[in-house]
């Protein structure tokens, strides 16, 4: 559980290594052990009180709590300076049990049109039916006007901070001023970004989500999401009465019910997320899960710094081919999101861009299937660079007006740019041009 979580004394680069877990707590091992077990023995009955009586906490079951995921959650809490932090079973999961969370019993999510496909999706398709409707939003990159959009009762604007896969960026700075002007949280789907390119809670975000799929993890090799919070938020309003709810699981030694806020002032939000979403739905990261994504963070750094050299070497080529209609990366000078790029992504604005192809369908498709180095697929963030055909894959389900909103023309290719020596990804590029204009 993310109790007393490491807070953030060490630079970044040290805490991706060492935060969230003390070898001398388990038998000196250096790399966290995986404690692949169901459940944990209680000592005696005392102890099985205690741990109930949340008098002390300690682990029970796995679905609630393991000892590798764990430091998984307390790790990422201090890359991002949360003051709570919990994983889970995937990205979509993450998201879901947020937007629950937040607004359960019903209410409205004001949400940025620039999401992944699976987000948007999910918005119009599931959430409606549990009375949450999510409205996307026109003004998002105009936060002045953002706040004609927010109606009574909407509770929470909800975006990512380098979106997938047009790289849009957006002032969460300004965007979090509206909302807590509004007394509503700013949720950031960091994902693509991942905490070594941007910081959103010290840009203003009250929860902040990762699929660790991605980037944190790197090697493409895991589903796996985490939900952070940044203790800052006040969730005891009337806006969210849920809050305010006295459970008898959290009464206190004389047997009063108490409230999340009451028990868990510093997280209330991750630990109503893991007493109540991830105890009762389930979606529980396997400790297997949790320890390739602790073993992808120890990189993390590394691989982020070289995707981005990648992308913005990728995005340059790309930008004076003849056979590229437009190039999206901030990292570009001639990018509409250049400037913010240099105000807040000092590290650079991430290993994603996406070109649009010039020529037919078939000769798209014949690019397509004519690349070799590049793999393609509907992941990003891995160490090997990706490349796939959003529109028609990652954002299929969004209809013609959707995807106008989220500016997905039918063309736009996007690449996740790895690790390789980025001759030989230009060359694998060329080699695959040149194969579609063999077509007519
Ligand atoms: C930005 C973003 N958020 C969330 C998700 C969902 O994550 P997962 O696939 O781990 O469920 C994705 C998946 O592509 C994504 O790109």
């Amino acid at each position: 559980m993310a109790n007393g979580l490491t807070k953030p004394v060490y630079h970044f680069d040290t805490l991706r290594l060492r935060a969230g877990y003390e070898p001398n707590a388990h038998q000196y091992a250096v790399s966290p052990p995986i404690y692949q077990t169901a459940s944990f023995d209680f000592r005696d009955v005392e102890h099985a009180k205690a741990l109930f009586s949340l008098g002390e906490i300690g682990n029970i079951y796995t679905r609630v709590g393991n000892p590798t995921v764990t430091a998984l959650e307390q790790r990422v809490a201090a890359l991002d300076g949360a003051s709570g932090a919990i994983a889970l079973a995937s990205g979509m999961a993450a998201i879901s049990y947020t937007l629950l969370n937040i607004a359960e019993g019903g209410g409205r999510i004001l949400a940025s049109p620039y999401l992944y496909g699976g987000s948007t999706d999910s918005f119009k398709k599931i959430y409606p039916k549990f009375g949450i409707t999510i409205d996307l939003a026109r003004n998002i990159e105009n936060p002045e006007k953002l706040a004609t959009e927010i109606r009574p009762d909407t509770k929470a604007i909800f975006v990512e901070s380098i979106s997938n896969p047009n790289a849009v960026l957006l002032d969460l700075d300004a965007i979090a001023k509206v909302a807590h002007e509004h007394g509503i949280p700013l949720v950031v789907d960091n994902t693509v970004a991942t905490p070594y390119l941007y910081n959103p809670i010290a840009h203003g975000a009250d929860v902040v989500i990762y699929s660790a799929t991605k980037g944190l993890s790197g090697h493409g090799n895991v589903i796996a999401g985490l939900v952070l919070e940044s203790g800052n938020f006040n969730w005891q309003t009337e806006k969210f009465p849920q809050f305010a709810e006295e459970y008898y699981t959290l009464r206190d030694p004389e047997g009063k019910k108490r409230s999340f806020p009451q028990v868990f002032p510093e997280f209330p939000f991750t630990a109503r997320i893991r007493f109540n979403y991830l105890n009762y739905f389930g979606a529980a990261l396997s400790p297997f899960n949790a320890y390739l994504v602790l073993l992808g963070l120890e990189t993390l750094s590394e691989r982020l710094a070289k995707q981005v050299q990648n992308a913005q070497t990728l995005a340059e080529y790309l930008s004076t081919h003849q056979a590229v209609e437009w190039v999206r990366y901030p990292g570009l000078q001639s990018s509409p999101y250049h400037a913010l790029a240099k105000r807040d992504f000092p590290k650079g604005a991430g290993g994603i861009l996406s070109f649009g192809f010039k020529g037919t369908e078939a000769q798209r498709e014949a690019f397509l299937n004519a690349v070799q180095l590049f793999h393609y697929h509907v992941n990003i963030g891995d160490a090997r660079s990706l490349i796939v055909n959003s529109p028609q894959t990652t954002h299929h389900e969004l209809e013609p007006d959707e995807k106008k909103l989220a500016d997905l023309p039918e063309n736009l290719i996007r690449i996740s740019a790895g690790l390789e020596n980025p001759n030989d990804l230009i060359a694998d590029l060329e080699h695959a041009f040149k194969k579609a204009y063999e077509i007519d």
